[in-house]
C-alpha cells in the first residue's frame, strides 16, 4: 500500500504530504511517559547497550551524503547542546579523499536513508578499521549500514520512492533529536529545555500539518519564479540545513540553479550577486539568531534585492519592515525541532516548480535514489 501513489500525482507529492504520517511512526514507542511523575525517556533500542560508550566518546562525526548529510546538519546544535560532547561534520565522500582522522574515541554516525550508498558505505568500513564506535541511522532494514555497524536506529519513515529526499529527512532529524535528548545527561539544569522538547516533538506531526496548508501558496510563488534561472537561500544556525536542503531539493527535481548559503557568509562575497531580478528566500523564524537575520533583511533591502522570508506566524510584518517582500509564514516550534517546519514550504516549492516547468518529479535527470558506486 507504500508504494501505490493513492491520491497523489506524483511519489514526490505523497512523500512531503504523508510527512505527520511518518513522523509520527519515527516516534512511536520511543517517547516513554514516566508513570506519575512527567519525565519522558528516550528509548532508542539499538543504542541502549552503547549508550555509555558514546557519552564518553572524545567526539560524535557525522557522516553522509546528500540529504542525509543535511539532516545531521540540522540536528548537530541540538546535540552539542544536549550532550556536551564536540560533534563534528563529515561528507563521506570528502572523508575518504582526506583519508581524515578517526579515532577509536570517536563515535562515527552514518547517516543514510537506503543503507547502500557506496561512499558512506566505504567511510564506514574506514572508520570501521580506525577503531571507532559505529552507530547507523538508516531507513532501510537489513541494508549493509544497518549490518556493518556496531548498533543504530531505524527511522520508520517508510519507503520512499521519489529520487528527491523528503520524508526521510524530517525523520532523521526526528531521529537525531532523540538521540540528542538520550545522550544528554538528564540534569536539573536542562530539565525544563528536555521537556519543552518532548513536548515539542509530539505536537510535531501537528505542525507538520498546519504548514502543509501552504501548498496553493508555494504553487502560487512557483508560477512567479518558474522562468528564474537562479535561486539563493540564506540561512544560519539550526536553519543552515534548511537553507542548503531547500536549495539542493530545488536544483535536483526543478534543475534551476539554485544555492543555499550560510548567512553569516553572505557579506563575504554572495552579496556581490544581490540585484532586484535574483530571488533570494530568507529563512527568518523565530529563535536566538532572529536579530541576526533581520539585519541580514535589511542590508538585502538595502540592495534592492528580491526577497522571500519564511518567518515565524505573526512576525511578517516586523521582518519586513524595511521594505518589500513576500512572506511565508510557518509555525513556531521549539527551535532544534523548526528545521522539520522550514523545510516543507520547500519541499512544495520544489515539487510544484519542476511540474510547472514540465520535468520528472520522481526521477530527476541524471540522479539515482541509490549511489551505490563511487
Ligand atoms: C542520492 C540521492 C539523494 C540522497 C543521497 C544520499 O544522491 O539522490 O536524495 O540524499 O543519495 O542517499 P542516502 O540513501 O545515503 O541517504
Amino acid at each position: 500500500e507504500q508504494i501505490n501513489k493513492g491520491r497523489y500525482e506524483h511519489y514526490m507529492q505523497k512523500e512531503i504530504h504523508e510527512q505527520p504520517e511518518s513522523l509520527t511512526t519515527t516516534m512511536r514507542g520511543r517517547l516513554i511517559q514516566g508513570g506519575s511523575c512527567k519525565a519522558t525517556t528516550v528509548l532508542l533500542g539499538g543504542l541502549k547497550d552503547h549508550m555509555k560508550t558514546i557519552r564518553r566518546s572524545r567526539r560524535i562525526v557525522f557522516v553522509g551524503c546528500g540529504t542525509s548529510y543535511n539532516a545531521a546538519l540540522a540536528a548537530r546544535p541540538i546535540l552539542e547542546e544536549l550532550s556536551g560532547v564536540p560533534v563534528t561534520m563529515e561528507i563521506a565522500s570528502d572523508l575518504l579523499d582526506r583519508q581524515g582522522p578517526i579515532y577509536r574515541e570517536d563515535t562515527a554516525v552514518f547517516v543514510s536513508q537506503s543503507g547502500e550508498t557506496a561512499d558512506t558505505l566505504l567511510a564506514l568500513e574506514y572508520a570501521l578499521d580506525n577503531g571507532a564506535l559505529c552507530v547507523g541511522i538508516t531507513n532501510t532494514v537489513g541494508s549493509a549500514i544497518a549490518r556493518k555497524t556496531h548498533c543504530g536506529v531505524h527511522i520508520n519513515a517508510g519507503a520512499e520512492i521519489g529520487v528527491a529526499s523528503t520524508k526521510a529527512y524530517t525523520s532523521q532529524i526526528v531521529v537525531m533529536a532523540m538521540l540528542a535528548l538520550a545522550v544528554g545527561g538528564d540534569t536539573i539544569s536542562n530539565q525544563a529545555r528536555r521537556e519543552a522538547i518532548v513536548d515539542g516533538l509530539y505536537d510535531l506531526p501537528s505542525k507538520v500539518r498546519e504548514v502543509l496548508k501552504l501548498d496553493n501558496e508555494m504553487k502560487d510563488l512557483a508560477k512567479q519564479l518558474i522562468a528564474e534561472q537562479s535561486l539563493l537561500v540564506f540561512g544560519r544556525g539550526y536553519n543552515y540545513a534548511t537553507a542548503l536542503e531547500g536549495a539542493l531539493k530545488v536544483k535536483e527535481v526543478s534543475l534551476m540553479h539554485s544555492e543555499g548559503m550560510l548567512a553569516g557568509e553572505m557579506k563575504h562575497g554572495p552579496l556581490a550577486l544581490v540585484d532586484e531580478n535574483l530571488p533570494i528566500i530568507v529563512i527568518a523564524t523565530h529563535d536566538a539568531c532572529f536579530s541576526k537575520q533581520q539585519s541580514v533583511i535589511q542590508q538585502l533591502h538595502a540592495r534592492r534585492g528580491r526577497l522571500i522570508v519564511v518567518c515565524s506566524k505573526g512576525d511578517a510584518a516586523s521582518v519586513c519592515s524595511g521594505g518589500s517582500c513576500r512572506v511565508i509564514e510557518v509555525p513556531q516550534v521549539e527551535d532544534c525541532l523548526q528545521p522539520v517546519v522550514n523545510i516543507v514550504p520547500l519541499q512544495l516549492l520544489a515539487y510544484h516548480l519542476t511540474v510547472l516547468r514540465g520535468h520528472n518529479v520522481d526521477q530527476p535527470r541524471n540522479l539515482a535514489k541509490s549511489v551505490t558506486t563511487q
